[in-house]
């Protein structure tokens, strides 16, 4: 689905969005008016060194922060005005997130966790029950429904991470750093695990990631700095590109 999924309807379109913190007297601007569209369906990767305002800008479009200026479109409903109690409600429906540490709960089992959106978001019991093994068989857990984060492995917390994001058939998956806490391996697959989910679910999925072997597997790339999108390209091109980056700061070397 990725790999056509430019030429699909636009999901999300931000407009000068903006984002200041205040500390004290002094104001820190951390987005400088980003604009962006993101199509149904994409699986786009973003890079950029740390303090580019990578997570800033998931958290605003997750809603987990509010922009200072600007709008953020989602299926054309701007979500910057919406009332709390909606604002929550469209979080629970339309947005999963994924952050580096699971957060999952340590005293609740793989099942009740990844219900617990589905629980908060009112479905029934049973069929929050139902999606959600469903969900865990989806990412490889079958066999690991009644055991509590502590007795399973980074990269399978973080599958259930991944299942509970996904309970509530949400439109977009934010996933930040999902795999900067896990061993290489574990961590190809749990992007494997991403990418297979996206093609067959066509979830649109937001991944920040410090890797940029993995980044350049993406269709799409935006580059970060700054508060700035300074890039946006295939994964193809933006392999070109930092191979050129790489090429000439080792001829700049000494
Ligand atoms: N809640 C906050 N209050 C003040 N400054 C913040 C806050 N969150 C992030 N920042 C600052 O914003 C900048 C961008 O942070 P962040 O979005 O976390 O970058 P990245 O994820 O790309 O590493 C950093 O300089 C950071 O210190
Ligand atoms: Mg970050």
């Amino acid at each position: 689905m990725g790999r056509s999924a430019s030429a699909a309807p636009v999901l999300v379109r931000v407009r000068g969005m903006t984002k200041e913190f205040t500390q004290g007297t002094r104001t820190l601007r951390v987005l400088e008016g980003i604009d962006l569209e993101l199509h149904r369906g994409e699986m786009v990767a973003i890079i950029g060194a740390s303090g580019a305002g990578k997570s800033t800008l998931l958290h605003c479009l997750g809603t987990l922060d509010l922009p200072t200026e600007g709008e953020i479109l989602f299926d054309d409903v701007d979500i910057v005005q919406l009332p709390p109690p909606q604002l929550a409600r469209f979080r629970n429906e339309s947005i999963g997130f994924v952050f580096q540490f699971h957060h999952l709960l340590p005293e609740f089992t793989a099942l009740e966790n990844v219900m617990m959106p589905a629980m908060i978001g009112r479905v029934p019991q049973r069929e929050a029950k139902e999606r959600s093994e469903e969900m865990l068989e989806a990412v490889g857990l079958a066999h690991r429904l009644r055991h509590r984060p502590g007795e399973l492995s980074g990269g399978e917390q973080q599958r259930v991470a991944i299942a509970r994001a996904l309970v509530m058939r949400p439109k977009l998956l934010l996933a930040d750093e999902p795999t900067g806490n896990l061993d290489t391996r574990t961590s190809d697959e749990v992007h494997a695990l991403m990418f297979r989910l996206n093609e067959e679910h066509g979830i649109t999925m937001l991944v920040v990631t410090h890797n940029l072997e993995l980044a350049h597997t993406f269709p799409r790339v935006i580059r970060m700095a700054d508060g700035h999108l300074i890039g946006d390209t295939t994964g193809a091109r933006a392999k070109e590109d930092d191979a050129r980056a790489r090429e000439a700061a080792d001829a700049a070397a000494p």
